[in-house]
């Protein structure tokens, strides 16, 4: 789960890192209200789980309460990346004397944690990694022995951090790679790491994913967990224990297997280039023992995607054998008719694997309006976005 910059600013207050808080809104008269309250310059800041949003206007500074309003007027609202605006974190304008780049994440290639950091912070970083990757550093991080004093200093001193800030910073990074271990987190990332003209370090941005995995040892987690920042179809799929993924293509694709969906997604993409760069528009692994409500379930939520075109069903039977899917998709289009959500999208299967001959047999006799049978995986792939194109 990714938390909102105030959310893991909380998270890092609670560990002791320098940080400022400050006030959540969602309105222009709140932010005027939170602007009065801290007194002069502000920052109102867009808070949605993505980046950039400096660049993209959500961050702006305000002089006084009217302008706090005004500033918030425009930011709220604004599409940053797909993501409205629909809160804000006015916080005090810092005194910033330099700003760097620090985080913690783990790195899998190597079972591992990794530390990336560089002195030359700010919204430019990704460029920085492009144009002069030198200038980032990469320290792994032994999770045996973690992140000490002496440990934190050495990673700031490999920063390339100035020497004047060397002990400032390392006491935030020892603290910060307390939230990575204590919060069970994924990444704890500070862009900016700031000097302040006081000769203090703060975190003025904070982005934490937290692991969600951890969850039953972090009941106060809970409170994060936003339900209307949620894709409200990702949302409804998690109600019903789906392994569901929104996406932003046109075909819908549902499949049994996580590995088997992966691999429809980059045929579907393939297929879609000769139609007008068709994509998939979903994830959805019903996994290996998929009954009739599951495979309804699993329709349900993709044929109410109003970007979805056609669907294409992969299924390839191992332990759950072909007849019983095919079994569960005719039970599936009758359990959704009697919802009153009937199936109104042309479908593609594609059966194969064990009884995969009885299991076509089923889906043609049962002769349901829109299903289309086709026997490759590719067809199939082709067939869902020639009918996404029409
Ligand atoms: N409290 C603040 N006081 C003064 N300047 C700030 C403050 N917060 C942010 N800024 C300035 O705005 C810039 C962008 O802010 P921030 O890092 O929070 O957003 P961002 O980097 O654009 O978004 P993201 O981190 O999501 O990509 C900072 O690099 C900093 O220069
Ligand atoms: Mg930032």
């Amino acid at each position: 789960m990714d938390l909102m910059e105030y959310q893991a600013k909380t998270v890092f207050a609670k560990h002791g890192v320098r940080t400022t808080v400050g006030e959540v809104v969602t309105t222009p008269e709140e932010a005027r209200a939170a602007a009065e309250k801290i007194g002069g310059k502000v920052v109102v800041k867009a808070q949605v789980k993505t980046g950039g949003r400096g660049k993209a206007g959500g961050v702006k500074l305000a002089s006084s309460p009217d302008e706090a309003e005004e500033k918030a007027r425009e930011i709220l609202g604004l599409d940053i990346k797909g993501h409205i605006v629909r809160t804000l974190n006015i916080v005090p304008a810092a005194a910033i004397a330099e700003e760097y780049y620090f985080s913690f994440l783990i790195d899998r290639a190597n079972r591992n944690y990794l530390c990336i950091a560089s002195a030359a912070g700010g919204m430019e970083i990704e460029e920085v990694a492009h144009t002069n990757p030198d200038a980032v550093a990469k320290i792994s991080i032994d999770p045996a022995t973690g992140v000490d004093a002496a440990k934190a200093r050495e990673i700031a001193e490999q920063a390339g951090y100035p020497a004047d800030v060397l002990d400032a910073a390392a006491t935030e990074i020892a603290k910060l790679y307390e939230v990575f271990l204590a919060e069970d987190a994924s990444l704890v990332e500070v862009n900016p790491l700031v000097k302040l003209a006081d000769g203090n370090v703060e975190a003025l941005d904070g982005k934490v994913t937290l692991d969600e995995n951890a969850d039953f040892r972090h009941p106060e987690h809970a409170e994060f967990a936003d339900a209307s920042a949620e894709d409200p179809l990702e949302a409804a799929a998690k109600a019903k224990g789906l392994n569901y993924v929104k996406l932003d293509g046109t075909v819908g694709i549902i499949g049994n297997g996580a590995g088997l969906v992966m691999s429809t997604l980059d045929v579907v993409a393939y297929a879609g280039e000769e139609f007008g760069g068709q994509k998939p528009a979903n994830f959805l692994d019903i996994g290996g023992g998929a009954s009739a409500e599951v495979m309804a379930n699993g329709l349900e939520i993709i044929i109410s995607d109003p970007q979805v075109k056609s669907v294409f069903v992969n299924v390839f039977g191992g332990i759950t054998a072909c007849d019983a899917v095919a079994n569960g998709i005719v039970q599936a289009f009758e359990l959704l008719a009697s919802r009153g959500e009937a199936v109104d999208k042309p479908l593609v299967v594609r059966l194969d694997g064990n009884n995969a001959e009885e299991g076509r047999r089923i889906l043609d006799e049962a002769g349901l309006a829109g299903l289309e049978r086709v026997d490759t995986m590719d067809g199939a792939a082709k067939r869902a976005a020639e009918l996404a194109a029409k």
